[in-house]
């Protein structure tokens, strides 16, 4: 069976914002754990709940960086609000998808937070880390 893996690359990675690193890294590891358990043949049950971890932990970190956007007037709020809004509501329609019936798209759905979580950190996360370095805002 495919395995996904996130591997934390600095260079890459790495907004320079120490409380959404941090963030980001955490996200990555639990969707590393879920890619695991799906790899290793996990129950529905088990899967299900991985999910539903994930998407708490990504929903509360879209509010964290939303409001670290808002703290400093960032002004592509609006749209990456947005951009967080339209992930969680696809990530949710996958999630009901996702039934007892239909334990095979546990891997779709790692495929999925594995694509939407790096992605989103490498070109929507990065111009707000760009605005910060170049307003010289030092968050932590
Ligand atoms: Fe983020
Ligand atoms: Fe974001």
């Amino acid at each position: 069976m495919q395995k996904f893996h996130l591997a934390w690359d600095e260079s890459r990675h790495s907004l320079g914002i120490p409380s959404l690193d941090r963030q980001h890294r955490g996200m990555m590891d639990l969707v590393n754990e879920l890619a695991e358990a799906v790899a290793h043949g996990c129950s529905y049950e088990q899967a299900h709940q991985q999910m539903e971890k994930i998407l708490d932990f990504v929903a509360d970190h879209f509010a964290d960086e939303e409001a670290l956007m808002r703290k400093h007037d960032f002004p592509g709020l609006k749209q990456h609000a947005a951009e967080h809004e339209k992930l969680l509501r696809e990530a949710a329609t996958l999630m009901e998808t996702y039934d007892a019936g239909h334990a095979d798209r546990a891997l779709l759905i790692t495929a999925f937070l594995t694509d939407c979580v790096e992605n989103h950190i490498l070109h929507e996360d990065r111009v707000v880390s760009q605005y910060f370095r170049e307003q010289g805002i030092k968050a932590d």
